[in-house]
């Protein structure tokens, strides 16, 4: 049973990131033992306080070290009101998107129960999709300036960059996951109408890539449609594939769709090198440190990372105890439940089985 040793770089972060990475941790020790995988954790302290202290965001070499020592990154959230420039979170986690190249934001939006989603008479088969979010560039990538800044006549550019390679291996991956997952229908959300440049792109390799998967239909909406049809008709989603802001934007429509921010999950990935995985949520200031956050977005991002470093089973019964422990009512207030954040991952750890 037990496989090969895996080394998880362990960044819990601000606010309420400390708290449900602790439950995200105390799964992984559960798991550990219920199924006998061996996970050596490392913990960083890269985050807000250590900024605020020493001026240190990402310290350097330390992409160099999570790319040479570490097989996966579990991570918290990012995000301060003593740091309103955002500074370290810019650093740190989009200094590990870009830095270490995890091109693909994967991020699932499955509703694990009927009565967690806001929409009227769906049922758990009408809310199963994943969103493929571009992760290095677009409006991400930090171009742009200010001229005659803090005068009447200021102005400000934002720009925004596609690069050919870099829409081409999104949309490539979001296929590939299409085919082998068994997905029929691959959904790319753009502004094409208006944005004629970047747009264009898009289209282009998307029609490109499409032609080389004839068994997946591929399918193309504006976004702001999309926005309104996640709400009105979800069932139609298999794969969604979108730029970066574009797919930030709708996966926290997705996350609500599923029953709110405090569950949804992701993984920042390259396939074969290191990768990080993180709830979809923030630092959530008005909830830090009240041990009210809800822990499953990031034991379900631990799930995630777990398959990803090939313990399947475990992952397949972290989700499956999840499940049980709402089904039971066993949860933090967002859901309805009474539970504190140690309870509600003390909840889903006791759940955990070799099934
Ligand atoms: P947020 O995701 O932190 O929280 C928005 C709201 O969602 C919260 O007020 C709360 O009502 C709910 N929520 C979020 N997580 C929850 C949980 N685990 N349990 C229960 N409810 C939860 O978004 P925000 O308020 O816009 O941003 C706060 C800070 O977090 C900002 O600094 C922002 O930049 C940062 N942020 C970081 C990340 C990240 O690190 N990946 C993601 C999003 C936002
Ligand atoms: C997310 C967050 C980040 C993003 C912020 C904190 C930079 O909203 O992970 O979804 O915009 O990607
Ligand atoms: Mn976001």
């Amino acid at each position: 049973m037990v496989g090969q040793k895996k080394r998880v770089a362990v960044i819990a972060g601000d606010g309420i990131g400390p708290e449900v990475i602790d439950e995200a941790v105390r799964i992984i020790e559960r798991v550990q033992q219920t199924h006998g995988i061996n996970l050596e954790l490392t913990s960083f302290d890269w985050g807000a306080e250590r900024y605020l202290r020493d001026g240190v965001t990402l310290p350097d070499g330390a992409l160099d070290l999570l790319r040479r020592e570490y097989d996966a990154v579990l991570a918290g959230a990012f995000g301060d009101p003593r740091v309103p420039s955002n500074k370290h979170a810019e650093d740190i986690l989009l200094g590990m998107r870009r830095g270490l190249d995890l091109y693909i934001n994967l991020r699932p939006v499955r509703l694990l129960n009927a009565r967690l989603t806001p929409l009227r008479n769906r049922e758990v088969k009408d809310i199963d999709f994943v969103v493929f979010r571009e992760n290095t560039e677009g409006a991400y990538c930090g171009a742009g300036g200010f001229l005659k800044k803090g005068t009447p006549d200021e102005i400000a550019t934002q720009e925004e960059l596609n690069t050919r390679g870099g829409v081409e291996r999104i949309i490539r991956a979001a296929f590939e996951y299409a085919r082998t997952r068994g997905r029929h229908r691959v959904t790319m959300a753009d502004k094409s109408n208006v944005q004629r440049f970047g747009g264009d792109l898009w289209q282009r390799v998307f029609r490109e890539v499409a032609s080389r998967y004839p068994e997946v239909e591929a399918n193309h909406q504006y976004v702001d449609a999309m926005a309104m049809f996640m709400v009105l008709d979800p069932g139609q989603y298999d794969v969604v594939v979108s730029n970066n802001l574009f797919g930030d934007i709708l996966t926290d429509l997705g996350a609500a769709l599923q029953g709110g921010l405090g569950l949804a999950a992701s993984g920042n990935i390259h396939p074969g090198q290191v990768s990080v995985f993180e709830p979809v949520h923030g630092s959530a200031p008005p909830l830090a440190g009240k041990s009210v956050a809800n822990p499953v977005g990031a034991i379900l991002s631990t799930a995630m990372m777990l398959e990803w470093l090939g313990f399947e089973l475990a992952a397949t019964s972290i989700e499956r105890a999840v499940k049980e422990a709402i089904a039971e009512d066993q949860t933090t207030r967002d859901l309805g439940g009474t539970l504190s954040t140690i309870k509600a991952g003390e909840a889903i750890a006791s759940r955990i089985r070799v099934d």
